[in-house]
C-alpha cells in the first residue's frame, strides 16, 4: 500500500505546470487501435492508469513505443486476443477498448470496467448505442460480447449526456457504413480532444463540443501526431490549491476557458485570481465568502472538483452548500474531512459545509480518486501531519504529484509498505 505523508499548514509558492488530460489521454490510447498505422500522441500524463492501459494494447500485440511523456502506438501485427479481466477492472477507461474494437474487428469480448466506486457506473448507454450500430450484445457472466456482421451509421440519441457513451459510440461509428448523428452528446473538452484525434487520422467528425455529433465512417484510418490537451482537473484541483496556501502559485499550461466555471465560483467568494492566456496566477485569502455550487456536465461545474472544492469551502466564512447531481456517490471524503475537523453534513445529495473551521492533522483514507485529491489538499492546510493510506487513487491521476507540491515548498513524502 502507498501512503502520503503530509506536514500541513505551510503557505506555497512557486509554478506547478499541468500535464495532459487524463480523461482525454485514456480515451486516446484505445482510440488509437483504429489506424491501420501508426498514431503518435504527445503530451500523455505519467500515470498508472496510462500504464495499465500500455498493458492491455500488450496483450493486443499492438507495439507500444513510450517516452517522456510521448507514445508510438503501431497496430500492425495488432490481434483481437482477449483482454483479461484483471486488466479491465484496474480503470474505467478499458471500456474504450469495446467501441474501439468493434469499429476495427467488428467484434469485442470485454470484461466489466473497473474505476472509482462513486456511484453504481451502468454502460447501458454504451451498449443500446452499439446496438443501434447494429451489433448484438451478449452478457456473460460478467463479461460483454458484442458483435455485428456489419456496423451500419444511425441516429443515436442519448438519455444522458454520458462522456464515455459518446466516446464509445463515436468510436464505433467512426468505423461504422454511411452516417452516425449522436444527440444530446456530452460537450466536454476530453471528446473534442478525441474527435481531433480521430479527424487526424482520416475519420470524418463533425460537431464535436456541440450536443450533435456527426460521424461519416471510413474504411481506413493512417497514422497521426496527436496531443493531448492540458488536464483541467489537474488544473482545477492545484487552482484551488493555491486559493488555500498561494503565496502565489503560477498554474501553467491550462486552457482557462475549460476551467470557467470554476474561476467564476472563485471570483465569486473573492478571490485573487488573475487569468492569464494560459495560466493562472492566485493567492491565498482569509475572507472568503461562502457560495452553493451544483456539479453539472459541462459547461457546468465538474463533479471532478466538487471534492477539491469542499475544502476550499471549509475555510469560507458562513454556509455552503455543494449538490452532487452526476454520481450517487461522490461524498466519501466528508467523513474524512469531519475527522480533520471540518464541520459538514450530508442531506441526499446535498452537502452543506459550515465555515471557516481549522483543520488538525490525523489519519484519513484516499477513498477514491478525486476523495483522494481533497485530502491532499486538507492536510496541506492542517496544523499538524496527516497520514493518507490508499494514496494509490491518487497516483491513477496526478502526474508527479510529490514532486509537483515539494517544488512550491510542501513537505510531503510518499511511503511505500
Ligand atoms: N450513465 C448511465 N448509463 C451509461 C453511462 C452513464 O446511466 O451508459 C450515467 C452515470 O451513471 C452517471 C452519468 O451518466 O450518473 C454521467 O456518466 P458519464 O458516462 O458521463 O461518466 P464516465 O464517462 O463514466 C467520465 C470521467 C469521470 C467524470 C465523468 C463526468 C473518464 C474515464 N471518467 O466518466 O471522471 O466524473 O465523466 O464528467 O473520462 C474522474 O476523473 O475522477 C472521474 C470519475
Amino acid at each position: 500500500m502507498k501512503i502520503l505523508k503530509i506536514h500541513g499548514a505551510e503557505k506555497l509558492e512557486g509554478t506547478i505546470r499541468i500535464s495532459g488530460a487524463k480523461n482525454a489521454a485514456v480515451a486516446l490510447i484505445p482510440a488509437a487501435i483504429l489506424s491501420d498505422d501508426t498514431a503518435t500522441i504527445c503530451n500523455v500524463p505519467e500515470i498508472t492508469d496510462i500504464d495499465a492501459l500500455c498493458n492491455i494494447l500488450d496483450l493486443l500485440n499492438v507495439k507500444v513505443k513510450r517516452a517522456t511523456e510521448s507514445i508510438v502506438i503501431d497496430t500492425k501485427g495488432m490481434q483481437n486476443n482477449e483482454i483479461s479481466e484483471a486488466l479491465a477492472k484496474k480503470l474505467r477507461a478499458s471500456y474504450y477498448f469495446m467501441g474501439a474494437l468493434l469499429g476495427k474487428y467488428k467484434k469485442a469480448e470485454m470484461y466489466f470496467p473497473g474505476g472509482c466506486s462513486i456511484g453504481s457506473r451502468p454502460i447501458d448507454l454504451h451498449l443500446k448505442g452499439f446496438e443501434a450500430l447494429g451489433a448484438t450484445v451478449k452478457q456473460e457472466k460478467n463479461k460483454y460480447i458484442v458483435e455485428a456482421k456489419e456496423l451500419k451509421g444511425a441516429n443515436i440519441y442519448l438519455d444522458i449526456a454520458s462522456v464515455g457513451a459518446t466516446i464509445n459510440i463515436m468510436l464505433a461509428a467512426t468505423k461504422a457504413k454511411g452516417k452516425t448523428i449522436i444527440d444530446n452528446a456530452a460537450k466536454e473538452p476530453e471528446i473534442v480532444n478525441v474527435a481531433t484525434f480521430l479527424n487526424n487520422m482520416g475519420a470524418k467528425i463533425s460537431g464535436a463540443g456541440t450536443s450533435t455529433i456527426k460521424i461519416i465512417g471510413q474504411e481506413h484510418l493512417h497514422s497521426c501526431f496527436h496531443e493531448v490537451i492540458p488536464d483541467r482537473i489537474e488544473a482545477g484541483t492545484y487552482i484551488i490549491l493555491g486559493s488555500l496556501l498561494g503565496n502565489p502559485i503560477k498554474i501553467d499550461n491550462i486552457i482557462p476557458e475549460h476551467l470557467d466555471a470554476l474561476i467564476s465560483k472563485l471570483k465569486e467568494m473573492g478571490s485573487n485570481i488573475e487569468v492569464g492566456q494560459d495560466y493562472v496566477v492566485i493567492n491565498s485569502k482569509d475572507d472568503y465568502k461562502p457560495t452553493i455550487i451544483n456539479t453539472a456536465v459541462y459547461p457546468g461545474f465538474p463533479t471532478d472538483l466538487q471534492q477539491p472544492f469542499t475544502v476550499l469551502l471549509t475555510q469560507a466564512n458562513g454556509q455552503s452548500k455543494v449538490t452532487e447531481t452526476i454520481w450517487e456517490n461522490r461524498f466519501m471524503h466528508v467523513p474524512y474531512l469531519n475527522n480533520l475537523g471540518a464541520d459538514i453534513t450530508i442531506k441526499g445529495q446535498t452537502a452543506t459545509i459550515r465555515g471557516k473551521t481549522k483543520l488538525k492533522g490525523g489519519e484519513v483514507v484516499a477513498t477514491d480518486l478525486r476523495a483522494g485529491a481533497a485530502m491532499v489538499l486538507a492536510a496541506l492546510i492542517s496544523q499538524e501531519t496527516t497520514t493518507i493510506t490508499n494514496a494509490e487513487h491518487i497516483l491513477r491521476g496526478y502526474e508527479g504529484i510529490v514532486d509537483k507540491l515539494e517544488a512550491v515548498g510542501a513537505k510531503i513524502e510518499l511511503i511505500e509498505i
